[in-house]
């Protein structure tokens, strides 16, 4: 507060009175605007930090939302898909084949030669039995494809006309679906045997067999060429039926 003191020596006492009052004013309007000024500076900076946090928070939290949705997506590119699904590819030209048997009653036999299924279920020629795919190796298609019922029937001798009937210079591709060996006659074996089999003599009711042969030339000896799997209760994956088994790989185009 001011200290001016209105004395009576004063020539006008209401000058001085004034003086007072205007002073008094002046540091009222002084306190005045000195509290609106601090408080228009409290609240502009409230509303910059209330705008600027606001602003951030929720773009943070938009970005978060938007993360949720994107967390799932992989990155990682997607693998090439190879010849006959094959895990790695074949040398350029060489021909890639799959063989697979069939597994239990809803998975069917497949036998895929140079990308494309010789034998399947989309293709509608796959049955019980043992189903052959006779390949000319020269051009890499497919001349014949059949199967032949083992459990019902006797088809023991067509199947031998059939391997006959494949020319020299064929690829012959074989796989079981259920059930390929009970009505197979000794015959039939022995001419499967002359193509480099091992493994049909030991076939059992339900094995699940995959081979591949040439005709009039020989296979390099590192390929995958035949493998069997037996029926058995306790080991068996499908109920009545083992595993399916599986023999791929890649044929040079410069055999013969
Ligand atoms: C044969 O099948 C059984 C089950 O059915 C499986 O455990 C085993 O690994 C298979 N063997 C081969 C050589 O695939």
């Amino acid at each position: 507060m001011h200290v001016t003191i209105c004395n009576d020596e004063e020539e006008d006492l209401s000058i001085c009175n004034l003086f007072i009052f205007l002073h008094s004013q002046e540091n009222y309007l002084l306190k005045l605007v000195g509290v609106l000024l601090t408080s228009l500076a409290g609240w502009y900076s409230g509303y910059l930090l209330c705008a600027f946090v606001s602003k951030t928070t929720i773009t943070a939290s938009i970005a978060n939302l938007q993360d949720i949705g994107k967390k799932p997506v992989l990155r990682a590119p997607v693998p090439k898909r190879q010849k006959c699904d094959h895990w790695s590819p074949c040398s350029p030209g060489d021909y890639a084949y799959r063989i697979l048997s069939g597994g239990g009653k809803g998975k069917l036999a497949k036998i895929c030669f140079d990308d494309e299924l010789l034998i399947s279920k989309e293709k509608g020629n796959v049955g019980r039995g043992i189903n052959i795919a006779i390949v000319d190796y020269k051009t890499g298609k497919v001349t014949s494809a059949e199967f032949f019922d083992m459990w019902e029937g006797d088809h023991s001798g067509e199947m031998m006309t059939f391997i006959k009937n494949a020319p020299e210079g064929s690829l012959l591709l074989m796989v079981t679906h259920d059930d390929g060996s009970t009505r197979l006659k000794n015959d039939a074996k022995k001419l499967v045997e002359e193509l480099g089999s091992k493994e049909i003599w030991n076939m059992k009711f339900r094995s699940s067999w995959a081979f591949i042969a040439a005709k009039g030339f020989k296979l390099p000896d590192n390929i995958q060429k035949e493998k069997i799997n037996h029926s058995d209760k306790k080991r068996n994956r499908y109920g009545g039926w083992p595993a399916e088994i599986q023999i791929e790989g890649c044929i040079p185009r410069s055999l013969i």
